[in-house]
């Protein structure tokens, strides 16, 4: 049997670069917060145990990691001193200790997993995740010396020939859960920036006679985010990798670069995505789906067979069955809208219940909100809800009821009931040329009244 691994997340950095009253960490990518990605990704190993490294009074991110137990880092004074804060949360653990940093999203899990692996092959009491940097100047540099790490030099101490090397640090390491204490109490702060770098644990390693190793991988994946321009590449990455990971899975995309994921969003085989359509959190899309273009779509589930937008908005808690239509310029909201129901277009239709058939015409509102309460309207099988209408909540429409157009529906309509919700109208014969001479001999009077 292979030694469990434990995995530490470093997050109690200041993040001063982004400039923001929101911790670092819990800025999104993909519509989740960056310290969930990495989260998610360490969850695959399958670890014994995560252990959050956090900032006092950081309270929001230790939510965050929960149910994962976090550790305080009392003051910022460096990485290496952010891990050491993990030491008691690893009591009682021998098997390899991956460290990561919670501002890296991209990293993906088979690569943590290579590290580790490579780690036990060659019996390294520390690895690092490696990559070539198009631009390594913000990064430590990997010194290997017949394929051993020697060390790694941060930036800002690196002498002009370390400077010239590309091999960057990731940032993730993996270290022998027998030796890491030791590793991480011989870590000084004689250094430009006067901190404790955990980046010191190789050199430290080496001279106590261990074997450290570098292990390469992809640098689109080790891209750490420091600043909202960061944060903008990143989220630029990831989505390229979700729609690639979408049309790998049978999804068709009209133009991939103008639909926006998010983590979660999950879409079944022959969905077609129009351009400029967003997918907010939490929308699962059984197969079969059309998505025509700008459409901005939330919590929402669709089922098979649907089709919605051009520019159809559904907002969270819609729950779209087989076979529904939801045309432009349609607002859904806390809805369900069963087996073959159709609102093709204006319309909004929030906090209901419509049936399965049934037919909402354009133009229709359910008038949910008194300014205090929200209000359900429940409208059943095949109803027809003709143009302009307004269904005043709390309201029911009975199966197979007809409600005439341009009704305001302030009470319930039973089933089979046809209602009519308007003033009745007046038409007379002949009268509109009598009309249409009174007034233009009105408006002859005041103009000369005016000229005089
Ligand atoms: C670090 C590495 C560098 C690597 C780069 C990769 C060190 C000394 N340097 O530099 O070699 O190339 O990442 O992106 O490790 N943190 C704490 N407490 C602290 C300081 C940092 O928890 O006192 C956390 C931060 O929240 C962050 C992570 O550690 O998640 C990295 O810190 P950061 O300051 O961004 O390190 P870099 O300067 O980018
Ligand atoms: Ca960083």
């Amino acid at each position: 049997m292979k030694s469990p691994i434990a995995v530490v997340v470093l997050a109690a950095g200041a993040g001063t670069r982004m400039k923001s009253a929101l911790p670092k960490v819990l800025h999104s990518v993909a519509g989740r917060p960056m310290l969930a990605h990495v989260l998610a990704a360490v969850a695959r190993l399958k670890p014994a145990r995560i252990v959050g490294v956090i900032a006092p009074g950081a309270e929001a991110v230790a939510k965050a990691f929960a149910p994962h137990p976090t550790a305080l880092q009392k003051k910022p004074l460096g990485t290496g001193d952010a891990a050491k804060a993990a030491l008691p949360a690893l009591a009682g653990h021998h098997g390899p200790v991956v460290v990561i940093f919670g501002d890296a999203p991209l990293i993906r899990p088979a690569t943590i997993q290579k590290l580790v692996a490579a780690c036990r092959r060659a019996g390294a009491a520390v690895g690092v995740l490696g990559f070539r940097a198009r631009d390594p100047s913000p990064y430590g540099r990997l010194i290997v010396k017949d394929g051993a790490l020697e060390k790694i030099v941060e930036s800002k101490d690196a002498n002009a020939e370390e400077k010239a090397i590309d091999f960057s640090n990731s940032g993730v390491m993996c270290i022998a859960g027998t030796e890491i204490a030791a590793f991480l109490g011989a870590i000084g702060n004689d250094n430009v920036k006067s901190e404790f770098y955990l980046t010191d644990v190789v050199g430290i390693a080496r001279a106590a006679g261990h074997r450290a190793i570098a292990v390469e991988g992809d640098e689109e994946e080790f891209q750490g985010i420091n600043s909202r321009a960061e944060l903008a590449i990143a989220e630029r990455a990831m989505q390229q990798r979700l729609r690639n990971e979408a049309m790998a899975a049978g999804v068709t995309m009209l133009d991939p670069d103008t639909v926006w994921l998010s983590a979660d969003t999950k879409l079944g085989n022959d969905v077609t995505i129009g351009p400029n359509v967003r997918f907010g959190p939490g929308v699962t899309v059984a197969s079969n789906v059309r998505i025509n273009a700008f459409c901005d779509i939330e919590g929402a589930r669709i089922a098979s067979g649907a089709i919605i937008g051009p520019f159809a908005r559904l907002r969270p808690g819609s729950d779209v069955a087989e076979d529904v239509h939801i045309g432009n310029f349609v607002e859904l909201k806390a809805t369900r809208m069963r087996r073959g129901a159709k609102a093709n277009h204006l319309a909004y239709l929030g906090d209901s219940d419509i049936g399965a058939a049934s037919n909402i015409g354009a133009g229709t509102i359910f008038v949910n909100y008194d300014g205090y309460g929200k209000h359900r309207t429940v409208i059943g099988d095949d109803v027809f809800v003709g143009s302009n209408t307004s269904l005043v909540a709390p309201v029911k429409v009975g199966k197979g009821a007809n409600v005439t157009a341009g009704s305001v529906i302030t009470a319930d309509v039973p089933p089979g009931a046809l209602a009519f919700g308007r003033a009745r109208q007046e038409t007379k014969k002949g009268r509109a040329a009598p009309l249409r001479a009174k007034l233009q001999a009105r408006a002859a009077a005041a103009k000369r009244g005016k000229g005089k």
